[in-house]
């Protein structure tokens, strides 16, 4: 198992209230799973990959991440695990704005003991990975949405984490630079990589091999992805939605042939296929 956690709690005290943002997780994630968190704001998403990224400790319970128990372990000891072990990808991105593409990539690799030529290479690598050999040295300005995710992931794997967390990372893009990135995820998991991703989209959570429900603070539902009734259903509305604007569509320029466009035909057609 690369993660285990035991009857996790993370309890925030704001004045004299306390929030349990976690109220006691069991999870357990074998190496090349590939999870969704999903549920609603404020169930405990964030929270729990704060802590499963080091970033943050639980207040009680157990976290166990390859062998190690994290919990127990200094602040220093705590960033050289999240620093050789995890690759964290989030929705904004998070990329520093004077750097380039490959710089950035360089960043986790600053606090290893890899010398300039090593550190270079390797970042190269991690670029041609997601996709980027042809914008190395482009600044995040000068890159789409999709390629500044994508140099964010592969800063995420320079340093070949056992997990790859990522917090909402299609939230901001639109859907076909979506696909892209689901696509890339895809392939790092039949690559073998584990991967951990929070998602409000059922589409994406699709994707995953399992999908994990919270609701406050605690898993609701935790299945593989094929068997989640719920993610069935809602992507089965969503298919039967578009095909009636598919059929209102051609209905409609079937009256007015002449101003109906090729392309929103094929684009109907696409929708029903
Ligand atoms: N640093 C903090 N201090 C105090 N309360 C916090 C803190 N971080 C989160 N919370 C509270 O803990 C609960 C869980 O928050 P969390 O950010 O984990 O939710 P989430 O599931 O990620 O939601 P969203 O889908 O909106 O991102 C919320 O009630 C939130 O207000
Ligand atoms: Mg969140």
């Amino acid at each position: 198992m690369i993660i285990r956690l035991r009857h996790v709690t993370k309890i925030y005290k704001m004045g004299t209230e306390r929030i349990n943002a976690m109220a006691g997780v069991d999870l357990d994630v074998a190496a090349n799973e590939w999870v969704a968190i999903m549920g609603p704001s404020g169930s405990g998403k964030s929270t729990m990959m704060n802590i499963l990224g080091c970033l943050d400790r639980p207040t009680g319970g157990t976290y166990e991440l390859d062998g190690h128990f994290v919990n127990r372990m200094s602040s220093s000891a705590l960033a050289r695990v999240r620093n050789e072990r995890i690759g964290f990808v989030f929705q904004s991105f998070e990329l520093l704005p004077r750097l380039t593409a490959l710089k950035n990539v360089e960043l986790p690799m600053v606090y290893s003991r890899s010398d300039w030529f090593r550190r270079h290479r390797r970042a190269r690598a991690a670029l041609e990975r997601v996709g980027l050999a042809d914008r190395m040295t482009h600044r995040p300005n000068q890159l789409s949405g999709g390629q500044k995710q994508r140099v964010a992931i592969a800063r995420a794997l320079v340093n070949e984490p056992s997990i790859l967390l990522a917090d909402e990372p299609t939230g901001n893009l639109d859907s076909r630079t979506t696909a892209e990135i689901l696509e890339l995820f895809s392939q790092l998991h039949r690559e073998g990589q584990t991967i951990i991703i929070v998602t409000h989209e059922e589409e994406v959570a699709q994707h995953a091999t399992r999908i994990v429900r919270m609701r406050d603070g605690k898993i609701h539902s935790d299945r593989p992805a094929a068997e989640d009734e719920l993610n069935r259903a809602a992507l089965q509305l969503r298919r039967s939605h578009a095909v009636a604007a598919a059929e209102g569509d051609s209905i409609a320029g079937a009256g007015f042939p002449e101003v109906v466009p090729q392309g929103a035909r094929s684009t109907s057609a696409e929708a029903r296929s």
